[in-house]
Parts: C-alpha cells; sequence; structure tokens
C-alpha cells in the first residue's frame, strides 16, 4: 500500500537487522515505525495490539522466532520462544499456525543454520499472505462486479465492512478491504461504511487511514447504525474478515460481527467474510469451541484521542465503579454466511464448500 507516496507492507526486515512494523497503536494520527530486536519486543507487539489483524499476528510470530533464533539458536530458545508468542492472543489461528510453520522449518536444522533460514522462512510466509490476499482481492472483485449488475450497474456500491481487515491487519492488500480496493481501481462506483468497531475503534482510525489514503470514499458510522441502514437499502454487500474459520464455515471476527451478519440475514443483504486458507482451523467443527479472547476492561473505560492542540491523550468516558466486560471476538454461524472469499475462490460457508477449494484438507477436516 501506498501512504505518503511510498510503498510500504505492515512488517519487514530493516537493513539495521531490526524486524521493523508500523506501531498500529498511534494511527491515524501519527505514522511511526517500530523496531523489534527481540522475541520479546515481538510478543509485547502483538500483545499490546501494535500490529493486529489475524495474518500480521501470525507474521509478527514467524519473524519473533528468527529473533530468537539470531539471539539463542538452541532447541531450548525455540521452544520457549514459540511458547511466549503462542501466549500472546488466543483467538486468531494464524499465530498457532505460523509459529508451527517456523519450528517445523527449524527443527532439522542445525543450530547455527538456524537463524538465516528462520529469516527467509518468516520473509516467505509474508510473500505468501501478500498473494493470497491479493488473489482474495481479485475473487471478491468478481463478487462487487456481479452485485453491482444486479442493482442494474448504476449509482454506487455501498458496502459495509466491520473492524479492520484491510492492509495494516495483513501484510499487504487486506482481506476484506482487497476487493474494495481492486474495484475502487477497476472504476467501480464503491461507497465504504465503515463501522467504528469499539471499544478499540480499528474501523474509525484503521479502516479509515486505509481508506482515506487509497482515496476511497467511505462514511464511519457507530456500530449500531448498520441494521437501520440495511433495512433502508442503504446497504448492497457487507463483507469482513476472519480471525478463526471452521472447517464447517463459522466464523469467528471482531466482536460485533455476529449482529450483523443477523440484521444482513433479516434484510437479505449479501454477507461475505474474505479470509486467506491460514486462518481455517480444520481441526475444529463447531464454531462455538473457538477460543474467545478477553481483554482489559480499561479499552471500554478509557479512551485515546487528539486534543485542539495536537497532543494524543487518553481520557476516562465512565464511571470507574462501574464494571466493564471486554470480549474480543464473536461467533457468525455459518447459516449466516453468503459465502466465502479465499485465495482459491468463493465457496459456500460449508465443510463441502471449503472441501471443494481445499481437498488436501479432507483427511485433517474435523
Ligand atoms: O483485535 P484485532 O484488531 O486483531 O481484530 C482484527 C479482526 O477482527 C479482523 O477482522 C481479523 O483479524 C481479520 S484480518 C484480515
Amino acid at each position: 500500500m501506498r501512504i505518503f507516496g511510498r510503498h510500504f507492507r505492515t512488517i519487514w526486515r530493516g537493513d539495521d537487522g531490526g524486524v521493523h512494523i508500523i506501531d498500529q497503536t498511534r494511527l491515524p494520527f501519527a505514522f511511526e515505525i517500530a523496531v523489534l530486536n527481540s522475541v520479546e519486543q515481538a510478543a509485547h507487539a502483538i500483545r499490546s495490539m501494535m500490529v493486529r489483524g489475524a495474518p500480521l499476528i501470525g507474521a509478527t510470530a514467524a519473524y519473533g522466532i528468527a529473533l530468537a533464533m539470531r539471539a539463542d539458536a538452541t532447541d531450548d530458545s525455540l521452544a520457549r520462544a514459540a511458547t511466549l508468542l503462542r501466549k500472546t492472543r488466543p483467538t486468531a489461528v494464524n499465530l498457532a499456525w505460523a509459529l508451527d510453520q517456523m519450528v517445523a522449518a527449524l527443527s532439522p536444522c542445525p543450530p547455527g543454520d538456524r537463524a538465516d533460514r528462520a529469516f527467509s522462512r518468516a520473509a516467505e510466509i509474508c510473500d505468501a499472505d501478500v498473494a493470497q490476499c491479493e488473489s482474495i482481492g481479485r475473487h471478491g472483485l468478481a463478487v462487487f462486479e456481479k452485485r453491482f449488475g444486479e442493482k442494474g450497474g448504476k449509482g454506487t456500491l455501498n458496502v459495509l465492512t466491520h473492524c479492520n481487515a484491510g492492509w495494516l491487519a495483513c501484510v499487504d492488500w487486506g482481506t476484506a478491504l482487497a476487493p474494495i480496493y481492486k474495484a475502487h481501481d477497476a472504476g467501480l462506483p464503491v461507497h465504504v461504511w465503515v463501522d467504528e468497531t469499539r471499544p478499540r475503534n480499528q474501523g474509525a482510525s484503521l479502516t479509515a487511514y486505509e481508506l482515506g489514503a487509497h482515496g476511497v470514499p467511505h462514511t464511519i458510522i457507530a456500530d449500531n447504525t448498520g441494521g437501520h441502514l440495511m433495512q433502508r437499502g442503504q446497504v448492497d454487500i457487507a463483507i469482513v474478515g476472519s480471525d478463526r474459520t471452521t472447517s464447517r464455515g463459522d466464523v469467528c471476527n471482531k466482536v460485533g460481527t455476529y449482529l450483523k451478519a443477523l440484521a444482513a440475514f433479516d434484510t437479505k443483504v449479501p454477507f461475505y467474510v474474505a479470509l486467506p486458507s491460514t486462518t481455517i482451523d480444520w481441526s475444529m467443527s463447531d464454531g462455538a469451541a473457538i477460543p474467545i479472547e478477553e481483554r482489559d476492561a480499561r479499552e471500554l473505560s478509557h479512551i485515546i484521542g487528539r486534543t485542539e492542540t495536537g497532543a494524543l491523550e487518553t481520557v476516562a468516558i465512565y464511571p470507574p465503579e462501574s464494571a466493564a466486560l471486554n470480549i474480543g471476538f464473536d461467533v457468525t454461524p455459518a447459516r449466516l454466511v453468503t459465502g466465502l472469499i479465499t485465495e482459491r475462490g468463493t465457496c459456500p460457508a460449508s465443510r463441502d464448500g471449503l472441501l471443494a477449494l481445499f481437498p488436501e484438507h479432507a483427511r485433517a477436516a474435523a
């Protein structure tokens, strides 16, 4: 993606040997690069959400292993690094997937070769993510074009999205936003309703930032507005990302996704989920089994914003004595999902649908 006229990925190895990331806790007000030099710093970046979004969490974990190998390439160090990173965030399955990839690549290597191999395997994981997201964009574009045709090919295609499933959540392109970028670039008149996505506001601060940087028309809405817009015919299609999709097509994504899917079902608005295959948990069939992250209630009770003087400040927004519950994700049952858009194409949200695209997982699929 281009920012200030320059192409950026969300994570890369710098000439200084460190792992460079865009610090997403500073966006949209400040574009700052942070440098990770140890596995502990990589774990902190994931936990504190300097990096977030399922594919990027996986990519950062892969580089975290590489940083651990640079410091100490023993079996013990590899096992400790994998354990530390695995505990950072529980829901996005890309984390476990990337760690398993790294451990499988490094275990057979002599310790002297491990650091180089780890950095190159992490770079391969990033490159593969970019290719998958680009491909999701192409398949999603076909879905958007069909939908635009259904509404007579006139006016604007109004797309609703929740949270941030754009390039900031991945290495480049994004999942749910990739078709939007492809559509905009192809001249399809697309406009995006951006759910604010409380409590951390990934929609308002990250999705809006990305879309603005790319010149895509968009409007931020409070999270509870989508149902009303759907009832009024102002949403043509909804598209979100996923942190974990089960083998039967249940989709776990940022909390609030389920309510949007229910409203879309009731109002007959097509509801799509865009995901790379690294987000599919073939070992799990029922979405109810997915571990759901619960985060610090301070993310609800306090909010960061820019004051009129330009300073970033944190303020409390409700009575300190009130209890708060901060659940990070929810599960949308497959029956509410119109289709899954993957790097291999679009399929029904079902076991048969997924296996038609990924037959090599037939044995593993729960
Ligand atoms: O808590 P976050 O910001 O990591 O949650 C991110 C999401 O819910 C995204 O929709 C999901 O990771 C898909 S990203 C391509």
